[in-house]
C-alpha cells in the first residue's frame, strides 16, 4: 500500500512556507532520516543552473532542489524502474516536473555533451552487505541498501566521476554514514585534490549521518 510523507522545508524564496508530499511504496526506498537530512542540505543549497541527483528513489532530493530553484534542469536517475516513476509522480504531486528529467540508468552513464550538472546529490546505497540485512530481500530492496565489500564502493565511484567532470565552483552534496568507511574516505579526497565541508549531522542509534558538501580546491586546479 501506499504511503505519504510531508516534510516541511521552511520558507521558499518567495518567502511562502513550502510543504512536500512524498509517496513511496516498497521497493522504492522510503524518506528515512538519511533522505531527509541531505534535503535539509539541499534546500540550502544555492542556485546552480544544472543539477543531478544519483540514485533518486522517491525523488526526493530533486523536488526539494526543484522547489527551491525553479529555473535548475534537474536530472534525476535511477537504475530502479519503479523508483522512477514514484519520482515522477513525486515530481507532479508536488508541482515540479517540468524541472527534471527522469532517467534510468546505473551512476553516470547517461550524462554526454552538454547535460554536465553543476551541483551532484547522491544519497548512495552505503552499507556492507551484513547480517541485519535480510538476504532474501527483492534484490532492487537490496540495492537502495548495500554497495560493494565495504558499503563505500558507490561513494567512491561518485566521488571519481565528480573529480572528473567537476570544475571549480560546482559541488557534490554527499551522504556518508559512520557505518561506510570514514577513514577511507578522508584519504580518498586528500588523493584527488578534493575538499568536504560538513553541512549537516545526525546521530541515530549507533549511525553518525553527516553531509559533505565537496568541492575541487583552486589550489590543486592551479598546481
Ligand atoms: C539510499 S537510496 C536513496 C534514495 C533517495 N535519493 C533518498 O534520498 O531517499 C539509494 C538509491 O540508489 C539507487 N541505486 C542503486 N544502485 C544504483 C545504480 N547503480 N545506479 C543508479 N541508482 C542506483 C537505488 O535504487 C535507490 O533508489
Amino acid at each position: 500500500m501506499n504511503q505519504t510523507k510531508k516534510i516541511a522545508l521552511g520558507a521558499g524564496d518567495t518567502g511562502k512556507e513550502e510543504l512536500l508530499e512524498i509517496q513511496f511504496n516498497e521497493p522504492v526506498y522510503p524518506p528515512y532520516e538519511d533522505s531527509e537530512l541531505l534535503a535539509k542540505a539541499v534546500w540550502m543549497a544555492p542556485f546552480y543552473s544544472k543539477a543531478i541527483d544519483i540514485g533518486t528513489g522517491s525523488g526526493i532530493q530533486s523536488v526539494v532542489y526543484s522547489k527551491k530553484h525553479r529555473r535548475t534542469e534537474v536530472i534525476s536517475i535511477d537504475i530502479s524502474r519503479n523508483a522512477l516513476n514514484y519520482a515522477k509522480k513525486n515530481a507532479e504531486r508536488n508541482e515540479v516536473s517540468k524541472n527534471c528529467e527522469f532517467v534510468r540508468t546505473s551512476k553516470l552513464a547517461c550524462l554526454k555533451g552538454n547535460k554536465q550538472p553543476t551541483i551532484w546529490f547522491c544519497n548512495p546505497p552505503y552499507l556492507p552487505p551484513n547480517e541485519q540485512i535480510d538476504p532474501y530481500l527483492p534484490k532492487e530492496e537490496i540495492l537502495t541498501l548495500v554497495s560493494g565489500k565495504t558499503g563505500f564502493e558507490f561513494s567512491l565511484e561518485i566521488i571519481e566521476q565528480f573529480e572528473e567532470r567537476a570544475t571549480i565552483g560546482d559541488n557534490l552534496y554527499l551522504l556518508t554514514s559512520s557505518h561506510s568507511c570514514p577513514e577511507t574516505f578522508e584519504q580518498q579526497l586528500q588523493k584527488r585534490g578534493l575538499i568536504a565541508e560538513q553541512v549537516a549531522k545526525v546521530h541515530i542509534f549507533f549511525e553518525t549521518l553527516q553531509v559533505q558538501k565537496i568541492s575541487k580546491s583552486e589550489k590543486n586546479e592551479t598546481d
